[in-house]
């Protein structure tokens, strides 16, 4: 995933490098930008972070337009050469470009051969290069042709030397427009445009904009007739301070005022939104996801197996679009994903679509493009999300989760009103209890200098939570680039075992009374073979360092629990000096299969 942006206005370069830097949580290995100024087009561009992009750019440059991006590297190393923005051959074209153009090479090769001199080894270059081919006086009709010889996923913004427009191309990834007065703005994320833009748009797919230093904006199809698409205003979507701390922490201390939110949220649009006639239709229900979200699926599979007696099957979404997992009428899947932009996630749902089940999205934005590809949409309500390591949201997910799944058992009977209200209910003292576990954080940064040097970690958890045990692995291991796996506490003497000895930590995750006994047998199994033991629980053990968390109800445990393995995956990492925000070889949301 990369962030791209363009503007026609005042102060576009430090705009643009302001809104790069805001975009860098969709990747940051490289950064450029290209003024357009008289009838001439500068490219600055560099491997690195758009800080030091911004060092290289002269103070006193000023542009017409200026378009940028910065990068997660998919197609070519990180290197000067493969950082957007690309120019064609002639100077008359540059691009950023966000997503795969997945007929590049045929492109290249035929560009090649009359006479194009390619100089990256991205995909993304061959845009400018057919813009330049396909131009013969007409720009828009050089941009539409361009565009339906394309095939893939692809948001690119083009800039030219021979007029002072900027145009647009979507299809499938993100591309949101904003205007205000004469201003004109492009962006990957539309919460870095809510400081520039009074109105703003989501481009739908196979179109292209024109706007113009007037401040107007048009849209075509890809054959050239005009499009209508319709504007509103920006809502108070969460601006982005400049935040000094990191981002991780920021998010990790807002979960409790988040949780509330989501189930404010949740009942504020309605709730559930699906007729009894539909729900009892429902004979399976899978929750999809890749990461985090996957995570969150599994938690809230887990718990609904206390409370549906339906099949409802967590299944990581690149393994769903491939494997022959089956759907038909009787199907209902929630697509998770805190972008809404994630590749294999929307993937996932159109196959849901296109074998007769039923989708439902459940998102942390109201403009995704998993949100238009699904028959319902949730949001999680946890407001933006920036650390590239997802916390709040994955609360947040299993908030929401929970709450639709209670909702689906309520109307399906397999619950009464009883349990259904506790369940709601509970969510109002989860949020106090998540509070004095943060109030404890410093007892985790201190276990953090204990394991910070550890050969790896190793999370157990039985049942509910062996999937807090998974999300709180990849947690640490995303960040801190400590080696770490998660494992259901049974499966370890089953051949793990052997990996246990002097340096290796063990974090065992044990919220129910009713194994406690079966806990404290795996803990015992691994220290005797030299592991140090850490355990998140309400309860007491004589061989582990417990981290003591309050009792709440007992489908509220993974919100719960889950937070002092984000905590110590935060401290870990800052001891180790890692870019807690930003870690290296990951990206916020994958928008490639
Ligand atoms: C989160 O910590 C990870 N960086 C990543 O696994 C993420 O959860 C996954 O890519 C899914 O993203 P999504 O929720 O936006 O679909």
């Amino acid at each position: 995933m990369c962030g791209i942006f363009g503007m026609i206005g005042s102060g576009a370069v430090d705009k643009t490098l302001s809104a790069l830097k805001r975009l860098e949580y969709r990747g940051y290995d490289s950064a450029g930008i290209a003024v357009k100024n008289g009838g001439c087009i500068n490219i600055y561009k560099q491997a690195g972070m758009v800080g030091q992009l911004r060092k290289s750019v002269p103070a006193d440059i000023v542009g017409e337009s200026v378009i940028g991006h910065t990068r997660w590297a998919t197609h070519g190393e990180v290197s000067q050469a493969n950082a957007h923005p690309f120019i064609s051959q002639h100077k008359q074209f540059a691009v950023v470009h966000n997503g795969i153009i997945e007929n590049h090479l045929s492109l290249k090769y035929r560009l090649q051969s009359c006479g194009a001199e390619f100089t990256s080894q991205t995909d993304s270059e061959v845009v400018a290069h057919l813009l330049e081919a396909n131009f013969s006086g007409d720009t828009l009709a050089a941009v539409t042709s361009t565009a339906k010889q394309l095939e893939g996923s692809f948001a690119v913004v083009v800039t030219t030397a021979h007029n002072g427009n900027l145009y647009a191309i979507k299809r499938k990834s993100p591309l949101v427009v904003g205007v205000s007065g004469n201003e004109v703005y492009f962006c990957s994320d539309i919460r870095c445009l809510s400081q520039y833009a009074v109105k703003v748009a989501q481009m739908p797919d196979d179109t292209v904009a024109v706007s113009a230093p007037s401040g107007s904006v048009a849209f075509y199809d890809f054959d050239g007739n005009p499009v209508s698409v319709k504007f509103f205003t920006v809502d108070a979507a969460e601006d982005f301070a400049d935040f000094d701390g990191d981002y991780m922490l920021k998010e990790i201390l807002e979960i409790p005022e988040k949780i509330r939110q989501a189930k404010k949220g949740y009942f504020a649009d309605g709730g559930l939104n699906l007729t009894a006639k539909v729900v009892h239709r429902i004979k399976r229900i899978y929750l999809i996801g890749c990461g985090t979200a996957y995570n969150s699926g599994l938690e809230a599979a887990a718990l609904a197996r206390e409370m549906l007696n339906i099949d409802v099957l967590p299944v990581i979404a690149s393994e769903f679009i491939y494997d022959r997992y089956p759907v038909d009428n009787t199907t209902l899947a929630f697509l998770i994903s805190q972008s809404g932009e994630t590749a294999d996630t929307i993937r996932a749902a159109e196959r849901v679509a296109e074998t007769g089940g039923f989708t439902y999205a459940v998102t942390n934005t109201s403009t995704s493009t998993l949100r238009y590809a699904c028959n319902k949409f949730k949001n999680i309500c946890a407001d933006g999300e920036f650390a590239v390591a997802s916390t709040k949201a994955y609360n947040c997910q299993l908030i929401t989760l929970t709450l639709l799944l209670a909702d689906i058992a309520y109307l399906k009977g397999s619950i009464d009103e009883n349990v259904h209200n506790k369940i709601i209910d509970s969510v109002d003292s989860l949020s106090a209890a998540i509070e004095s576990t943060l109030a404890d954080s410093y007892q985790i940064a201190r276990l953090a200098d204990e394991i910070k040097d550890s050969s790896a970690v190793f999370f157990l958890g039985r049942t509910r939570d062996y999937p807090t045990a998974a999300e709180g692995s990849l947690k640490l291991k995303e960040i801190s680039y400590i080696h770490s796996e998660a494992y259901p506490a049974g499966e370890l003497k089953h051949g793990t075992l052997a990996l246990m000895e002097k340096g290796v930590t063990v974090v065992a995750i044990a919220t129910d009374s009713a194994l406690i006994d079966k806990m404290s047998s795996s803990i015992a199994e691994v220290v005797t073979r030299g592991a140090r033991v850490i355990c998140v629980s309400p309860y007491g053990f004589s061989n582990a360092t417990v981290v003591k968390i309050p009792v709440v109800n007992r489908f509220m445990f993974g919100a719960l629990s889950v937070v002092p393995l984000q905590l110590l995956a935060y401290y870990v990492a800052k001891r180790l000096n890692r870019n807690v925000d930003k870690p290296r070889n990951l990206a916020k949301s994958v928008t490639v299969e």
